[in-house]
């Protein structure tokens, strides 16, 4: 097992090392909870025994706490003894307060895209199951945690045609190994804008800012308007100047590379779509929650549209399902979904994410039958299947071990990230700072919530 172990092999995608901790994190959650959901109301109850559930609803305040542990700027309401005020100054240089946001993993940089990614997952997450989160208690903390990172965004988007995408030098920030509270670099910016485009940035930054507007509408703490015309701006630029963020500014191909914006502008056409009350157009969009398994006030042409994607992802389910004829092989001997060894877990636990949302879908939609090639499935084959990711992560796997830090009793000690491997009384700074991550020692803060992104399969 290599769980996050002080990672030297620098290949593709430091950036998304966030959206594999925070969206698996939430996927552990929407699935627990689900199960916990099911215990308690639900006349077929899975054949999970009740105390374990209770247990892995649990987690769900574990894994909130991670979003604390990532949080730049003054902090209010900290939970984490060891976090403190930090990137203060960030975005002053072009006189923007871009002090909030989280960093990424286990760095300092904030990646706009990842983020806001983050950001509608977990936005997602809260619509679709914000009555467990709050069953938990834990509603608010989502909340508040969504919002600082909607803060963030809206004010990286100072103008209609321009978006900051990234706060520090990645090339500068791996040279130092200091907490986020100590760090004394310059902190340049990166902003995608008409001349320079970033499609597929700027989309992501719509849907996060599109689906929070639907958050924040009920509870009105925050302007929710102002968000969705943001989201509305930066759809418009995104689709206007169609260019790939990272073929603009080529330097971010090593950290955070894209492979197109395609996928991004329909998911914030989908994501507007549903936070304008459908006034936005549905020829954008792909995929629509409630219409998805027939619409019936939309025109044929838009419900050929809409079967077809149907069909996409009932392919996908059953790739997913184990045994299905057409499950795909990409997974261990243990059943967990596994792709590449870079962040291994990101994979199974989006995958379960999806399943479970989607046998959700089966439910309320009375869509009783999934068919993969003559052989039919019911909603409570994918509910295991998603169960069975989660599961694993948080111990049912040959170690023995929660991938999910600071849950358990045996979890992975010396995850890579800055702040949780050095003392906070350290005094070593940026280059000298490496002799903690050298450190044979157990980190001396618990990156609480973190799931580790590389644990190597048995
Ligand atoms: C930036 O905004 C935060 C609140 O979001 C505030 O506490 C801080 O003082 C502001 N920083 C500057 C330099 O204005
Ligand atoms: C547009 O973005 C590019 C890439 O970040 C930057 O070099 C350029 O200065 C920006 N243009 C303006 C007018 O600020
Ligand atoms: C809320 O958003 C609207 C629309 O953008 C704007 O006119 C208004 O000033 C905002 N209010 C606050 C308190 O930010
Ligand atoms: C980034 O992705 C593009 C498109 O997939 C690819 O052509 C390019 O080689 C990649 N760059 C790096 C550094 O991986
Ligand atoms: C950390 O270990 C690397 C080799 O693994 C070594 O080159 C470096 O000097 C060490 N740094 C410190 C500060 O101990």
């Amino acid at each position: 097992m290599e769980a996050g172990v002080a990672e030297q092999k620098k290949s593709k995608g430091w950036c998304w090392y966030l959206i594999v901790f925070v969206i698996g994190a939430l996927v552990v959650a929407a699935a627990t909870l689900t199960v916990s959901k099911n215990f308690r109301h639900s006349a077929k109850p899975t054949s999970i025994p009740g105390a374990i559930v209770e247990k892995y609803a649990d987690t769900l305040e574990i894994i909130l706490q991670f979003f604390d542990v990532q949080k730049s700027g003054k902090l209010v309401n900290n939970r984490i003894a060891w976090r403190g005020d930090s990137g203060l100054r960030d975005g002053n240089e072009e006189n923007l307060n871009l002090s909030k946001g989280m960093y990424d993993a286990g760095d300092l940089i904030k990646f706009g895209f990842p983020m806001a990614f983050m950001a509608t997952v977990l936005s997602w997450a809260i619509l679709e199951y914000g009555d467990h989160i709050n069953a938990e208690k834990q509603l608010e903390h989502a909340q508040d945690s969504l919002k600082w990172i909607t803060d963030y965004l809206i004010n990286a988007h100072p103008a209609a045609n321009v978006l900051y995408v990234q706060v520090g030098d990645p090339q500068v920030d791996h040279n130092c190994w200091e907490r986020p509270e100590a760090m004394t670099e310059k902190r340049p910016l990166v902003q995608v804008n008409m001349s320079f485009p970033g499609a597929e940035v700027a989309a992501e930054t719509a849907a996060a800012m599109a689906s929070a507007s639907m958050i924040f509408k009920i509870i009105d703490f925050t302007n929710s308007s102002m968000l969705l015309m943001h989201a509305q701006q930066l759809f418009i630029l995104a689709n206007t100047y169609r260019g790939s963020y990272s073929v603009s500014i080529p330097q971010l191909q090593k950290y955070c590379n894209s492979t197109g914006y395609g996928d991004e502008l329909l998911w914030a056409a989908t994501w507007l779509y549903h936070a304008t009350e459908k006034q936005f157009s549905l020829k954008y969009v792909l995929l629509s929650r409630i219409n998805f398994f027939g619409a019936k006030d939309e025109s044929t042409s838009e419900n050929l549209d809409l079967q077809l994607y149907r069909e996409s992802s009932e392919a996908i389910m059953c790739a997913l399902v184990p045994y299905s004829p057409t499950a795909t092989s990409s997974r261990t001997e243990s059943g967990l979904i596994w792709v590449s060894e870079w962040n291994s877990l990101q994979h199974p636990v989006a995958s379960a994410f999806l399943t479970v949302l989607y046998s959700d879908y089966m439910l309320t939609s009375q869509t009783e039958t999934l068919y993969c090639n003559g052989k039919s499935y019911k909603p409570e084959d994918l509910h295991k299947f998603a169960i069975s990711q989660a599961y694993y992560v948080l111990g049912n796997n040959p170690m023995k071990m929660s991938y999910l830090i600071g849950y358990g009793s045996s979890y992975p000690q010396y995850a890579h990230h800055r702040g949780s491997s050095i003392p906070v009384d350290a005094k070593t700074g940026c280059r000298d700072g490496f002799k903690w991550l050298n450190s044979s020692r157990p980190n001396p803060n618990v990156a609480v919530g973190a799931l580790v992104g590389r644990a190597l399969p048995q």
